[in-house]
């Protein structure tokens, strides 16, 4: 699929590196045991390839860390918060920036200023901060994306794509007045990391707009979504990605982005909109729950660091792809051994398909669960469930979602691990699969009501 004329190689060599350490069986029998079964209650020094997520995981370049020294620690009106202000609309184009300690920081305002009780918000399947602020701040989350999406085997270049339908019968059926906005996430994280094109993103804001409705990207992983494009839509292969980037923002009113992803930082995040009166609102909330509007949630070394690093992330596009390449060197691994993974292989991770090797656990026993904590307790290399602890329930019946991916996540980090590193977790990979009979599935024993893959604790069925 990949059009490039020559293999990549890492565009930066290594100057500082940390020590990691294997375990022993025993170790990782206790630590899985005391984590409840959940990758997230793990202890990172128990971990030995360590793919829980990308988020925050990144390594930072020399002048990241020389940047986090000039850093400006001004309570008001900070020299690196300007600094952040001018990447951002070089970068991404938008005037208006308000900065959160992350994230969900910035979700969390976009929802409170835009939605009303009752409201529904479509979305290009769910991520789970996004839909919790979502449905906090009293709307309603709808699943728009393409069919192909659901569906792990299916060989779509743009499996993030808007279902334009669906979104159409969404408008007809509860009037464009019930939907503030549209959500468009970029390199869909559940997905798998898939894209969606730049011509549906342009269809599907021209349908928003059209009905008054503004267009919201989660621009996260923009920039991989960029790389894609640029790989397989026509007309893109010639442009740069910073080029593409701009553009995929130019459909938009406004963005959230975790920094902790493309924008190659441990912390940080940003709400970014276009209308001056909308951030007003947003700055009211800011300064109530993140922080002064020129810090937000981020010191100023932070501000000065993530300022760098977008800047950084589109100067040439050597940097997405060495980093997509790694992500399709273990998919590629893993494909020509027969594991099913999520294809085409994704921007940030590969995803397996946990229902296709353990059909014997029940849905309700959370194969995807049960598949890492297999693939820890085999090897020290830590995943992450994305499938029916993930999805959480439904806020009216009570009864689990049952989303049609149930997927371990192996979730690459920015410029950290080696060829090396992606060999031998696929070779762990393979081997879990060789007994897959003996993993057993797994029952809650404590459940929290929200977001409750982040902590909840579970134990073998017998
Ligand atoms: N949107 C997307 C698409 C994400 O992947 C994340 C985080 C967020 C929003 C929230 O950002 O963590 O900075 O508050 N994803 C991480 C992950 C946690 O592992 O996929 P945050």
């Amino acid at each position: 699929m990949s059009v490039s004329h020559h293999s990549w190689a890492e565009p930066y060599k290594i100057k500082v590196v940390e020590p990691i350490r294997m375990t022993t069986k025993e170790e990782r029998v206790a630590a899985i045991k005391e984590a409840g079964y959940n990758s997230f209650l793990l202890r990172a020094d128990d971990v030995y390839i360590d793919l829980l997520t990308d988020s925050g995981t990144s390594a930072m370049s020399d002048h990241q860390w020389a940047g986090m020294m000039v850093g400006d620690e001004a309570y008001a009106g900070s020299r690196s918060f300007y600094n952040l202000v001018s990447a951002v609309e070089d970068v991404y184009g938008y005037e208006e920036l308000i900065p959160t300690h992350q994230g969900r920081g910035a979700e969390h305002i976009l929802s409170q200023i835009l939605i009303k009780d009752g409201d529904y918000v479509p979305g290009n399947m769910y991520f789970t901060t996004t839909r919790f602020h979502q449905e906090h701040a009293g709307g309603r989350f709808v699943d728009v994306i393409v069919d192909e999406a659901h569906d792990p085997a299916s060989l779509h270049p743009f499996k993030g794509n808007i279902d334009l339908d669906k979104l159409r019968k969404l408008i007809d059926e509860v009037g464009a007045d019930k939907i503030p906005y549209i959500s468009v996430e970029t390199n869909v994280n559940m997905a798998g990391g898939q894209p969606l094109s730049m011509a549906n993103l342009k269809a599907t804001a021209e349908m928003c707009h059209q009905n008054g409705i503004l267009v919201m990207l989660d621009a996260t992983r923009a920039l991989e979504n960029a790389w894609f494009i640029k790989q397989r839509e026509a007309g893109y292969m010639e442009k740069s990605v910073a080029e593409i980037v701009r553009e995929i923002c130019s459909y938009s009113d406004g963005a959230t982005v975790s920094s902790k992803k493309d924008n190659l930082v441990n912390i940080g995040g940003f709400l970014a909109l276009r209308d001056p009166e909308l951030a007003k609102a947003a700055r009211a909330m800011l300064v109530a729950f993140e922080g002064l509007h020129t810090y937000g949630g981020m010191s100023g070394r932070d501000m000065e660091a993530l300022a760098r690093g977008i800047r950084e992330m589109v100067e040439t596009d050597d940097h997405v792809h060495a980093r997509v390449g790694q992500v399709e060197y273990l998919g590629d691994a893993l494909i020509k051994a027969g594991v099913p993974i999520i294809r085409p292989v994704g921007g940030h991770g590969i995803f397996i398909d946990a229902k296709a090797i353990l059909p014997h656990i029940p849905h309700d026993q959370f194969p995807a669960q049960a598949l890492t904590a297999a693939l820890y307790l085999a090897s020290g290399v830590r995943g992450m469930e994305r499938g029916v602890v993930s999805a959480g329930r439904d806020k009216v019946t009570g009864d689990h979602h049952y989303p049609k991916l149930e997927l371990v996540r192996l979730a690459i980090p920015r410029r950290v691990y080696t060829q090396a590193h992606m060999d031998v977790t696929a070779e762990a990979v393979i081997g879990v699969l060789e007994h897959p009979e003996d993993v057993t599935g797994l029952r809650f024993t404590y459940e929290p009501e929200s977001l409750r893959f982040f902590q909840a604790r579970f134990e073998p069925v017998s």
